[in-house]
């Protein structure tokens, strides 16, 4: 179906899609449960509305994202909305939309939004964690970290709800990027919810677990679904009985649920030689993010041959780059496949999260062309619909 198309594209599954939501909705007994696709991920107008049919709401973080959630059939009251920085003029888009939840991230927007509807009810990002989590130079959690609301700034949160009549109806934290478990992961939030003041229970009603969780899970391995989903739900009784009353489960894993629905399909471009071993370097036209994505985290991305021009039978082991004047855009350093050539063509599995979204127009590239594949096996572009 899609021989002859240029090198590289970007093809995604929908029947992936929904073997993803369904992999990680069945973990969950708890009977309150809304996931939310995170359109940070991957914002494919056809992957959206297929995650919409699905019964999955927006995680959204821009009013842009916002905008697309809404144009793609996405439910007001399904899109969550979790920023850094909104100005007045922002907050009145999201207003005038009428979403089903905002996530605040500081006492200035708080003060902003609860001073010109009051009333409201309102979510609010925290950011709990004393310790500090640092990743390329950028500190994502802890006391000097960007996001979220911290503890010293909760009696000015009590106050400004108390006085604007505003309701806490939500929490939201996202801290799963920094642990190296499920239950790592699962104490963090733990710990988070006990050092929560008792104000911030009277109106709850959802807790959002944010997402985080790597690409590739499996039972008995450090990230476990299942504990995963058990430590959640159990959290989220545990919140439901400091508020007397049922409250909801929301969250919003980005790159697992995408990352395994989209595969590069790139042509070999050049074989080289490494002097003195055996491993050769495989050069593809592949373009890929040069900023983290599942893809440099993975130890292990399913490549596949697709075609071959000659069928040898050796087998060789290979690094294998992208074809940007950096070396970041390595994708492995040993893979072992049969002997290949100029011309040859190779699935890089693993694209489905960040990678479309993230590729930039460094050496001036055209970004890749992307294509999906429907349940009834149709091929529809990102424009189609
Ligand atoms: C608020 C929020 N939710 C969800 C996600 C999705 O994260 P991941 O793809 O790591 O699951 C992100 C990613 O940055 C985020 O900021």
């Amino acid at each position: 179906m899609l021989r002859g198309k240029r090198t590289p594209f970007l093809v995604y599954s929908l029947e992936e899609l929904e073997a993803s939501y369904r992999r990680i909705r069945d973990h969950f007994q708890y009977e309150d449960f809304l996931q939310l696709i995170p359109l940070k991920t991957n914002p494919l107008p056809p992957l959206l509305r297929a995650a919409f049919s699905m019964g999955m709401g927006a995680d959204v973080c821009s009013v842009e994202e916002m905008n697309l959630a809404i144009s793609q059939g996405c439910r007001r009251e399904l899109i969550s909305f979790t920023g850094i920085g909104l100005n007045e003029s922002e907050m009145d888009e999201i207003a005038f939309e009428g979403i089903g939840a905002l996530h605040l991230d500081s006492v200035q927007e708080l003060e902003m939004w609860c001073r010109k509807w009051p009333g409201t009810g309102i979510g609010i990002r925290l950011n709990l964690d004393t310790r500090i989590d640092e990743r390329c130079g950028c500190i994502y959690v802890g006391a000097e970290s960007k996001m979220g609301i911290k503890p010293p700034d909760f009696p000015a949160v009590e106050r400004i709800i108390k006085d604007s009549g505003c309701r806490l109806v939500g929490l939201h934290c996202h801290l799963a990027p920094f642990a190296k478990s499920s239950l790592e992961y699962i104490r963090r939030i733990e710990s988070l919810i006990e050092r929560c003041p008792s104000f911030m229970f009277d109106e709850i009603e959802y807790f959002n677990a944010g997402g985080g969780w790597p690409a590739l899970m499996r039972e008995g391995g450090s990230w476990d679904p299942r504990e995963l989903a058990e430590g959640l739900e159990k959290i989220c009784k545990e919140i439901s009985s400091r508020a007397n009353r049922s409250v909801q489960l929301r969250i919003e894993p980005g790159e697992h649920l995408l990352a395994s629905c989209g595969a590069m399909i790139s042509e070999v471009r050049v074989v080289k030689d490494i002097p003195g071993e055996e491993r050769r370097i495989l050069i593809l036209d592949a373009l890929l993010p040069p900023i983290e994505c599942p893809l440099h985290k993975e130890p292990s991305i399913p490549l596949s041959v697709l075609g071959r021009k000659r069928q040898e039978f050796e087998n060789y082991e290979y690094a294998i780059y992208g074809r940007n004047n950096t070396a970041r855009d390595y994708i492995t350093k040993s893979w072992r496949a049969p002997r290949l050539f100029p011309g040859d063509t190779i699935s890089i599995g693993m694209c489905g999260a960040y990678v479309g979204v993230l590729i930039s127009r460094f050496n001036w590239r055209e970004p890749p062309e992307q294509w999906v594949i429907t349940k009834e096996g149709r091929v529809v572009s990102e424009e189609d619909g």
